[in-house]
């Protein structure tokens, strides 16, 4: 197996740091672009030519001839925003077919009922919501876990099983449902034929994308993996339990790709110049202040898939280390630098202090408790979205992006100076497509 043509795009913070473009720069090299974890909780967005694509479900690679896109067995699939998504590319003129797009037939399919458990049980929570994307994740997640009340991909073509599988498991949601949140039943006859009806357009995309990645991976043809969420909304290793319920980093590649540990190639951690969070849970370096309020509308923080204002803050390399170091990243690609522009003094959090104590090692556990300890830069004021190469940008953004590879221990490869394909800086790196 040649394990090098392929490549991997993890978020290391909190999501939303920019995988869309990155994804974008390396799909042009790749022979496949693979979604292994989360659903339509993602919005990955690339920018071709000045024309905005927001992506949720289907991989970016679709906006690149010759690309097969695959959605792996990982993903929870949620076949009415696929297929808008679908119909939306088609009407710009991206061609989408069985012949660049393939839906494994293992991957769970987000029905109704995940998506009103979603919204339902976040109500009750009340103050103590997670923040979810509403978008069923969890719910589905955990049916997948259950097996009895799980429906899959697969399920989807096959419509006589498919019906009588929706009217079982329809009818324990409602129990559910009714003695738990007091909600209006679902009717199973309206959902029946909608399924169908996605399962009859979506069957000649549904197959086995574990077995064609296992024979690409022996041909040596380059995968991509685009990485959904980030590492720290980890259900293992994140910010538990404000995280969502798949394995977003590289370490989800094989299981939820259904390819063999070491297939994942060269990882690219990906990193905000500053961080952003959105929904509940601990943020160190969150700025409640006309800090966070600068960062969010000089970076347009407002979620893709639901539009909510983002948490903004300082670059927390102590927490990206770690990250880092869990998903075996070789490479860093630092995004949204250009957002920082105009700042008189940035920040940067090297440590934290816990009970009046420096920890010595990071602890995910302890970040609802802990100060930061900062490293204070200069800030820049020349406008850095023309610049191409790392000795355009201004002294003080060089010793920025210097200093933060060294917090992080990993080199920046990649800096993102703008929204649009060609507003980047390739600083060094081994992957083809990004040079
Ligand atoms: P869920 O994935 O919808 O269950 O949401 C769980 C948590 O993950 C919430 O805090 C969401 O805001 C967050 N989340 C899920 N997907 C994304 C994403 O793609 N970007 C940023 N945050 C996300």
């Amino acid at each position: 197996m040649n394990r090098s043509a392929n490549a991997t795009v993890v978020g290391l913070q909190w999501g939303d740091e920019g995988k869309g473009k990155i994804v974008d720069a390396l799909a042009g090299v790749s022979r496949y672009v693979v979604r292994f974890c989360g659903g339509a909780n993602a919005g990955h967005t690339v920018t071709v030519n000045g024309q905005k694509f927001a992506m949720h479900l289907i991989p970016c690679g679709i906006l690149h001839d010759g690309v097969l896109n695959f959605v792996g067995n990982g993903v929870v699939f949620d076949p009415a925003t696929a297929l808008g998504e679908i119909d939306a590319l088609l009407s710009r003129g991206v061609a989408v077919s069985p012949d660049n797009l393939r839906i494994s037939s293992a991957a769970h399919v987000v029905m109704p009922w995940h998506k009103a458990q979603d919204s339902l049980s976040e109500q009750r929570l009340g103050g103590g919501k997670i923040g979810t994307t509403a978008r069923g994740i969890g719910p589905c997640y955990a049916d997948k876990a259950n097996r009895s009340t799980a429906i899959r991909v697969g399920d989807l073509a096959c419509p006589d099983a498919l019906a009588e599988k929706i009217r079982h498991v329809a009818e324990i949601k409602n129990k559910v449902f009714s003695s738990l949140f007091g909600a209006e039943a679902l009717d199973a006859e309206a959902i029946v034929p909608e399924f169908i009806e996605y399962g009859r357009r979506l069957a000649p995309m549904i197959c086995d994308t574990g077995h064609l990645l296992r024979l690409a991976c022996r041909k040596g043809e380059p995968i991509l993996f685009e990485g959904g969420q980030g590492i720290m909304l980890d259900v293992d290793h994140g910010t538990y339990p404000f995280v969502t319920s798949s394995a977003v980093s590289a370490c989800g590649v094989p299981q939820g790709a259904g390819v063999p540990p070491g297939a994942t190639g060269t990882v690219v951690g990906l990193v905000k110049a500053y961080t952003s969070r959105v929904g509940a849970g601990p943020f160190p370096t969150e700025q409640s202040n006309e800090i966070g309020d600068r960062l969010r509308e000089r970076g347009r923080e407002y979620g893709t898939t639901t539009g909510r204002p983002r948490r903004c803050g300082w670059l927390d390399a102590f927490a990206v280390r770690y990250a880092a170091e869990l998903s075996g990243v070789d490479e860093l690609a630092l995004a949204l630098l250009d957002v920082l522009t105009g700042f008189d003094e940035l920040k940067v959090c090297t440590g934290y202090r816990v009970g009046g104590r420096d920890l010595e090692a990071f602890d995910v556990t302890a970040m609802g408790a802990a100060e930061c300890t900062y490293e204070s830069f200069p800030g820049w004021t020349s406008d850095i979205t023309a610049c191409r190469k790392f000795d355009d940008l201004p002294p003080e953004a060089q010793q920025y992006v210097k200093r933060v590879g060294e917090l992080i221990g990993r080199p920046v490869a990649f800096i993102s100076v703008g929204p649009d394909r060609q507003q980047n800086i390739v600083h060094r790196t081994r992957l083809e497509g990004l040079k």
